[in-house]
């Protein structure tokens, strides 16, 4: 994966959003403003049907693009399915796996996020996994168990190779779209507890380079607060970053907090 824990990592996940011409307009924009935020990685997750014309406007410029979903299977008859080559081609070098709302409303599971991961690494696809925990898991004080259960079977299988191209992202449940944000401290536990997972199960090395991202309601006011945290590499944003200027914003608080860890 062409990209480095050294520098802020913000993602955009555009979800069910923009047309073609709103897909080009505001990947414009960004593309113009990602000037101020050179040392940032940015990364736009457009809808499928956005994927290539986005691709063509970035193909001099060094902002990344992913997709929100894959299915395992190379080809074959699988309506409405998506393979990995397929993403490949449309110039997608990311992937969002397992996010939240696919396993709430599309019934993914651990196994099928493996399943995934499994099938998009072999083709130079680097995973952007996703877990969290829901509000009635974090009230119960099952926050970690739940993690730790996402994490050991979705990467269930993976060798330390393998996951020098996975991202972690934590997203909780309860901060996503609600206005809701974990505080730095809330969320610096669980990514701390998220990184300790990956030096007890892939040691110190891969584990210390590891990109882990916090998602859930990240906005330019909350960003600097919660990047400044050691082991929060970046945001995976939704809302926030259908408009080019928060987007931008964002990665110049997460600037300023890397700024500030060095
Ligand atoms: P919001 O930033 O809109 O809360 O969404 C977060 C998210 O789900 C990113 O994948």
């Amino acid at each position: 994966m062409n990209i480095s824990i050294n520098n802020p990592i913000i993602a955009g996940n555009w979800k069910l959003h923009k047309t073609i011409p709103e897909a080009l307009d505001l990947v414009k924009d960004i593309k113009k403003a990602a000037s101020e935020v050179e040392k940032a990685e940015l990364i736009v997750i457009p809808p499928f049907t956005a994927l290539a014309p986005v691709r063509d406007v970035l193909e001099d410029s060094k902002i990344h693009v992913g997709a929100q979903n894959v299915y395992w299977e190379e080809k074959g008859a699988y309506t409405g399915e998506v393979s990995p080559s397929m993403l490949m081609d449309a110039g997608c070098r990311f992937v969002v796996i397992g996010h939240s709302e696919r396993r709430q409303y599309f019934g993914e599971t651990n196994e099928t996020v493996n399943r995934k991961i499994k099938s998009a690494l072999p083709h130079g696809l680097a995973a952007i996994m996703c877990i969290g925990e829901t509000q009635e898991e974090r009230e119960s004080e099952k926050t970690t168990e739940k993690i730790n259960r996402q994490l050991e079977e979705g990467l269930e299988g993976l060798t330390a190779g393998d996951l020098e191209n996975v991202i972690i992202a934590y997203e909780p449940i309860w901060a996503i779209g609600t206005g809701l944000t974990a505080t730095p401290e809330q969320a610096e536990e669980v990514h701390a507890f998220i990184r300790e997972f990956l030096v007890q199960n892939y040691g110190n090395d891969i584990a210390s380079c590891a990109i882990i991202l916090y998602g859930g309601s990240v906005k330019p006011a909350n960003t600097y607060d919660l990047l400044a945290q050691k082991n929060i590499n970046g945001a995976l944003v939704g809302g926030a970053s259908l408009d080019a200027e928060s987007f931008i914003q964002i990665a110049k608080q997460g600037l300023k907090a890397y700024e500030e860890k060095k």
